[in-house]
Parts: C-alpha cells; structure tokens; sequence
C-alpha cells in the first residue's frame, strides 16, 4: 500500500514524521507501507517555483492515500496565491476534488483537565465536524482588490451549486447513520441566499434518510451551542468557512488543536489526512509540537483508506494510554505529567503500539 507523504512547512515534517513511526509501528507484523515523500508548500516553492509541483500533485493522486503536514508561513501568506505555500493545499483539495472534511472531535477522558472549559460540559463530546472542502468563498468568483471611486475594494463570493449542498449532505446523513443518528446542519439562512438554498437541498437529501434526526442552526447560534451544550452534537455538517470557524472552536473542547487529525476525502472515498492545525511557525524545529493530531491522521488514514479498523484501533488505543501513563507535550501540559518533546511523544506512542501487536 502505497502513501504519499508530503510534510511541507513549519511543523510539518516534525509531526508527520512521528504519524510515519505510529504506522510503521502498526505494520510491523503486517502488510507493509511504502511511502514516498514530496515537496509541497513553501519548501516547494523555494526550490522549484511552484508551491504545488506537478509532480507532487501527481504522486498525491496515484497513491492510495496522502498523509500530509501543513504548509504555509506568516511570510509567505501575504504573496500573490501562486507563490503562497498555503494555496499549495488549496489547489490539491480542489484537484483531488476532496469535497468532504471530517474532523472528529473526542474529548479524551486523560485529558479533561487540558480544556479551559469545565469538566462537567465536555465529558464525553464526541462529535464530527463535516465541513464542505472544495466551493464556498473560498472558491467563489469573482474576488480580489480593486479600486472602485478611488477607494480600495475587497471582493469575495459566497457560492455553492446544488449539486455541491447534495454531495456533502449525502456524506453526513450516512456519516450519522454509521454514529448516532443525529445530525445538525449550521448555515447562515436568514442572511444568505447561498446559505437558504444550502438549508433547502440538505432538507431534501434529508427525506431520503429517515433515521437520521436533521436539525438545523444558523451558525452564530452553533457557535454558541457548540461551547455550551457540545454533548448534544453527534454530526454537523456545514460549508467551507463556517466550518473552518467553527472545528477550530470545537478543537477547544479537546484541550488543544495539537490533539484533532482530519480526514478530507472524495467521492472515490480517496482521502488526504492532515492535522487539524497549520505549520505553526513560532514552535517550529523545537521539538515542542504536538504529533498526536498527525498521529491520529494514521489512524484515519488506515481506517477510511486502506479499510483497516483494526489497526486504526491500535493507534487510539496507543494515544490514549501514553495519555493515561501522564506523557503530555507542552500545548497539553498539566501538574503533575511528565513532559515530552514531539520525538520522544512519537517514541512513546510506537512502543505502546508494539506492546499491543
Ligand atoms: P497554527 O495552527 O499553525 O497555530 C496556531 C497556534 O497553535 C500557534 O500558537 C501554534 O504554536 C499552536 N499549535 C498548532 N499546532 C500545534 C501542535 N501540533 N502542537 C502544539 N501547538 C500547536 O495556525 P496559524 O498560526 O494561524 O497559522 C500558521 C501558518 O500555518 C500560517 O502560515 C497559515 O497560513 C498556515 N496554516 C496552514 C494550514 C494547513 O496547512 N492545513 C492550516 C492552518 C494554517
Ligand atoms: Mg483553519
């Protein structure tokens, strides 16, 4: 089984390279994974002009799945797109058309005490983010700056074709059949018209699965669901930017961003598995990152592509019982835990792994 890894910026290759020990760790004694490194985001560009390299982009959609990073720097945010290491992954997720972003989000028992929020209100969240990947503002045109009246003018479209809504409905209604049948639909309806025909057609798609429970909010409101009442999610499912906003939020819940793993996948069920957060650049090459978000990307990874539950259990089981024996990076600190640099956690993880063959 073929894997292509593409670490890219800041963090990157420090995280990924733990997620590459974890799944290595979890093959030892069966099929094994070969996987193939590739240049993308600023490193890309730097060296051969182009954030996402052909070539790169090719490797990405013959394998049978991309483990990936983070790309991107605070410097390189402010280029033009075409040398922005960031727009690398933009342009990846829409060529690989990777519709469908899931981020789980599961307060771990060991980790309670790591949230800024009280005990009693995020024990026991389980819940998925499904955000829309690939259309939105994100996507939309016509956009950029202009100089209308001699004024400075920023100009973004929100839009979303039926056939768009469709799809990702489709993913979350069946992610909640496989859950507990519960699933919230966040838009901005009473504002938007993309969002009233985004709030129609997952009403329609909904007639078709009976058993799920659809509710729908408007995305302020889910905001503020979402810090109170987080148990009462089971799967919400929503656009591009509602759910870049609100999975960060939700990732609070979990204690930190260094702990949420994604899965964007297409309609081949082909996935890109990358870490909920960005390259991080202020802890970048420290040996401080958190690699259990990347870590955990193996085992989606293993689940949703490489139809292998069993040894995508193997890793959860791992995390959570490195985080029961007290091991934490620093983003996850508490009194009384032992602290690990990202090596070391990768380390931790691989032996609890083997223990478990
Ligand atoms: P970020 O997620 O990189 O960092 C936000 C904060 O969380 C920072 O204080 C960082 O130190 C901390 N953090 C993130 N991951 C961590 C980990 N594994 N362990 C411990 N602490 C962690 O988001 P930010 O600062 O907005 O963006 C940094 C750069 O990454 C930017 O250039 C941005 O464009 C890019 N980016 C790339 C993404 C991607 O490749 N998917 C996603 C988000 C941002
Ligand atoms: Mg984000």
């Amino acid at each position: 089984m073929h894997i292509a890894l593409l670490a890219g910026d800041g963090i990157g290759p420090e995280v990924t390279a733990q997620a590459v020990k974890a799944l290595r760790a979890v093959a030892a004694n069966g099929p094994q994974f070969d996987f193939t490194e590739a240049p993308i985001g600023d490193a890309a560009y730097d060296t051969t002009g182009d954030p996402l390299p052909e070539a790169t982009a090719e490797l990405a959609e013959r394998a049978d799945a991309v483990l990936f990073g983070a790309a991107g720097t605070y410097e390189s945010d402010l280029r033009p797109p075409e040398q922005r290491g960031g727009h690398a992954l933009l342009r990846l997720r829409k060529r690989m058309d990777l519709f469908a972003n899931f981020r789980p989000v599961t307060a771990f028992p060991e980790l309670i005490g790591a949230s800024t929020l009280k005990r009693e209100a995020i024990e026991g969240v389980d819940l998925v983010v499904l955000r829309e990947l690939t259309s939105d503002i994100y996507f939309g045109t016509p956009r950029g700056v202009h100089v209308t009246n001699g004024e400075r003018v920023g100009v973004n479209t929100m839009r979303y074709t039926e056939s768009e809504i469709r799809r990702v409905a489709h993913a979350g209604f069946k992610a909640a059949q496989g859950r507990r049948k519960k699933l919230c639909s966040v838009d901005k309806a009473n504002v938007l018209e993309t969002m009233a025909l985004w709030r129609e057609v997952v009403t329609e798609v909904g007639r078709e699965y009976p058993d799920v429970e659809l509710s729908h909010l408007y995305v302020d409101a889910a905001s503020m669901h979402l810090i109170r009442r987080p148990r009462d999610f089971d799967v919400i499912v929503t656009g591009n930017i509602f759910g870049d906003i609100l999975s960060d939020a939700a990732a609070m819940l979990t204690g930190s961003i260094g702990m949420l793993p994604s899965a964007s996948l297409n309609a081949e069920g082909r996935g890109l598995y990358e870490p909920v957060h960005g390259s991080a650049p202020d802890i970048a090459g420290k040996d401080i990152a958190n690699p259990l978000a990347s870590i955990l990307c193996g085992a989606m990874l293993l689940r949703h592509s490489l139809g292998q539950p069993a040894m995508a259990e193997r890793i959860e089981t791992a995390v959570r019982r490195v985080l029961a024996e007290g091991y934490r990076t620093g983003d996850i600190m508490e009194a009384g835990a032992t602290r690990l640099g990202t090596e070391a956690m990768g380390d931790a993880v691989a032996r609890e792994i083997a223990r478990l063959a």
